[in-house]
């Protein structure tokens, strides 16, 4: 496999208003969330866990289905009506976020944290210019008025390096290439200087060179204000270019976790290895799994112990029935893994299935 790991920036340059006493920014622990359907409840989330710091970028990746944005609309309190928070707690800063009223997560929303999504016409209004959007973003969330907005607004949208920004200010977003759209989004998402950016596949639509521009772009803000970023992508080319440590989720839950680092070189969860050796291409996705046969179970079909057993190699009875633990196996205590066997080079009864794997 041939993914170079980007040499990512030094230490935000500037200090966050909400750094002083601890560089966690968002702490997600034993987050489980489920879903009433007419076909009965179900269990999407089941006890997600990781820490993003400031500055940081932590990248959410797992296959289509595994529960990605569920994870960042619960942390944003956008979730869909017939969802349940069944447990846990998202820490934004240390103030939890779970069973906050719809209230106070609209004024934590936009100030300090925000989300910018695939799709930017998801949140951009089509009935009014992008000047009036950004500058009503500003003003709901900041003491700044009239040209004061105004003129913080044009900068935005200079940061976000948008051409001829003062003439952009009165055009409407159908007038822009997706690319552009996308840097308005960006630009009201950071309007207010949040703490945390949620982006989930931010660059997905759009094509490769663009893809690029805008990861260097929100690169680049990052480390001018220190914002802690997740990444949400199926892209394992988008992991090793802007991504300092990474979690893989499946089936709802986090199965390995660690630096990109840690990760690339020494994936120890089948699944994830499983990924690494299924990209043909950096700018391939993961919504193909060439050499893990199955697909992912439906919510109404979840194995009771380790969710993945029914595509695994290496699954037997213990891993069917009980759920293994994300727990460090080796000297760095960051990188965890939830597998009963891992790490499987260690494992004797899994000889045979690695052969398969090879
Ligand atoms: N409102 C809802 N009601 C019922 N099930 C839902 C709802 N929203 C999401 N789900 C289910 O939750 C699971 C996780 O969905 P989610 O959108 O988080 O996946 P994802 O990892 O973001 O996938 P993708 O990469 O395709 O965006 C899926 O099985 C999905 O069908
Ligand atoms: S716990 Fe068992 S089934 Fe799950 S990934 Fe590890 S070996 Fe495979
Ligand atoms: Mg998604």
């Amino acid at each position: 496999m041939t993914i170079i790991l980007a040499q990512h920036d030094q230490a935000p340059a500037r200090t966050k208003r909400s750094d002083a006493m601890n560089d966690n920014v968002l702490t997600v622990e034993g987050l489980k969330v489920g879903f009433r359907t007419d076909k009965g409840r179900f269990s999407i989330l089941d006890g997600v866990d990781f820490t993003l710091r400031r500055g940081r970028t932590l990248c959410l990746v797992g296959e289509s289905g595994c529960g990605k944005s569920v994870t960042a609309l619960s942390i944003m309190g956008l979730l869909a009506e017939n969802a349940e928070i069944l447990g846990g707690s998202a820490r934004l800063n240390q103030h939890e976020l779970i069973g906050l009223d719809r209230h106070a997560l609209r004024r934590l929303r936009g100030d300090a944290m925000a989300m910018i999504f695939q799709e930017p016409m998801t949140s951009l209004n089509p009935a009014f210019t992008i000047g009036n959007q950004l500058i009503e973003g500003i003003r709901q969330h900041s003491d700044l008025e009239g040209a004061a907005a105004r003129e913080h607004a044009i900068e935005m949208l200079k940061r976000v390096r948008i051409p001829a920004a003062e003439q952009r200010m009165g055009e409407y977003p159908h007038q822009l290439s997706g690319g552009m759209r996308q840097r308005v989004m960006i630009a009201m998402a950071l309007a207010n200087d949040p703490g945390l950016l949620i982006a989930d596949e931010p660059t997905t639509a759009l094509d490769v060179t663009i893809q690029a521009q805008i990861l260097q772009l929100i690169r680049r803000l990052q480390h001018d204000s220190g914002t802690a970023v997740l990444m949400i992508t199926h892209d394992l080319g988008v992991v090793a270019e802007v991504g300092d440590d990474v979690a893989v989720m499946y089936a709802g839950r986090i199965v390995e976790r660690g630096s990109v680092t840690a990760l690339f070189d020494d994936p120890l969860h089948p699944y994830t290895i499983g990924l690494l050796s299924s990209i043909p291409r950096l700018d391939d996705t993961l919504t193909r799994l060439s050499t893990i046969p199955g697909s992912v179970p439906t919510p109404a079909e979840m194995p009771r112990g380790c969710r993945f057993s029914t595509r695994c190699p290496f699954a037997d009875q213990h891993c069917r029935e009980e759920v293994p633990p994300l727990a460090a196996v080796g000297n760095d205590k960051e990188h965890v893994v939830a597998c009963w066997k891992a790490p499987i080079e260690h494992c004797e009864e899994c000889s045979e299935s690695r052969e398969v794997m090879a």
